[in-house]
């Protein structure tokens, strides 16, 4: 005979479903027009049920997202929906932030469709939370963190906002009307919520919620203090977690160390979610366990080859030399700056 669970465990699980219940009409929302964004959303869908959320899960995916992405998204988030991709073609923009695929971000504004649920936090499928954020569902629209390239403007990466088909008419009549001073979703959002720098704190995220690699080297002593709380990371800029290689045998990044080097440790985590979790889901819908080889390396030789650089006997440079190499964009990536020894740096901070 099967043993009843004991009364506080079956209080917890009662709980739980409550919880559930409640909080069905609020979900997180993410974004993938293509199947490396869809990895990307995999990720965060799995860090947000990681961490426990109470919330629903939904992506918006665009045509071009392949059958077995879209099988494993299904498996993970409650909610798939199919949209058409929005591109605002503005390529004298786009060109100025070195981004010309940026375009298609404006399909997020689709968000404010899902009518269905009265509350949402979208974020972008670059990103990854480190611990529960279900609290930034106290929050109202449209509650942001600042960017760290201009921080009177909001980082659309993570938002509050209220579904509304009224908001989304009203936002594409901007669009229109306006155009997007960035070419992307941000320029439009932050043109939309323009009072968002001045008018009210509450909706002023903290940067924990957002964090993105970019501003970890700019202010290194702020993320030796305040980085160990961060909830989220946003791997924001051209580089993305799925643009390196991995070696699953020693647990190591491989690929553009030089970028790498600015979020080593939170790269590792992406990485190992991806290569355990996400990885496997996907090598059983492909019913092929090589599916993945050309993307998460797991034969050390091969690995290992691109590490393979001889270089000359140097004298060992003084610390403020190597702190000017580093400002001139002349960093030893092989030798004292290398991807390990940064990544040591940057792990005994956050401890
Ligand atoms: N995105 C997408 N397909 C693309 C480009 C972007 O689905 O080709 C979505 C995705 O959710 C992504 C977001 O739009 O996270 C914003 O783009 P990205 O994160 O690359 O911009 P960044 O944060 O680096 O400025
Ligand atoms: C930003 C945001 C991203 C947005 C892009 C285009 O850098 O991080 O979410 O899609 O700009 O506006
Ligand atoms: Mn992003």
């Amino acid at each position: 005979m099967r043993r009843k669970p004991p009364r506080s465990a079956m209080s917890h699980v009662l709980q739980n479903l409550l919880l559930k219940r409640r909080y069905n009409d609020q979900a997180f929302v993410t974004l993938a027009t293509n199947d490396n964004y869809a990895k990307g959303a995999m990720v965060l869908g799995k860090s947000l049920q990681n961490h426990k959320t109470s919330r629903k899960l939904a992506v918006l995916i665009g045509p071009h997202v392949s059958e077995p992405f879209r099988a494993v998204l299904h498996k993970i988030f409650d909610e798939v929906r199919l949209v058409d991709v929005l591109d605002s073609g503005d390529t004298a923009n786009l060109t100025l932030m070195k981004r010309p695929d940026l375009g298609v971000t404006l399909t997020k504004l689709h968000c404010w469709t899902l009518t269905h649920y009265s509350k949402c936090v979208f974020m972008d499928a670059d990103t990854m939370v480190l611990s529960n954020v279900d609290e930034l569902f106290d929050r109202e629209e449209l509650s942001a963190a600042p960017d760290p390239g201009w921080p009177d403007c909001f980082n659309s990466g993570v938002f509050v906002f209220r579904p509304s088909n009224e908001t989304y008419n009203k936002l594409l009549r901007y669009c229109s009307e306006h155009g997007s001073f960035d070419g992307g979703d941000q320029g439009i959002l932050n043109g939309f919520f323009n009072n968002w720098a001045t008018a009210d704190i509450s909706k002023h995220l903290p940067f924990l919620y957002n964090l993105s690699s970019i501003a970890i080297y700019s202010y290194l002593p702020a993320f030796k203090q305040y980085g160990g709380n961060a909830k989220v990371v946003h791997f924001l800029g051209k580089t993305k977690p799925w643009s390196y290689m991995y070696d699953t045998r020693v647990k190591q990044v491989k690929g553009n160390i030089q970028e790498a080097a600015t979020h080593p440790g939170f790269l590792l985590r992406w990485w190992d979610l991806f290569s355990r979790v996400v990885v496997p889901m996907l090598s059983e819908q492909h019913g092929d366990r090589h599916f993945f080889s050309g993307c998460v390396v797991d034969d050390l030789e091969v690995g290992m080859s691109q590490l393979h650089v001889s270089h000359p006997e140097l004298p060992p440079l003084s610390s403020e030399e190597r702190k000017q190499r580093w400002e001139q964009g002349q960093a030893d990536y092989l030798g004292m700056d290398s991807f390990e020894n940064i990544q040591k740096k940057l792990d005994s901070f956050l401890k």
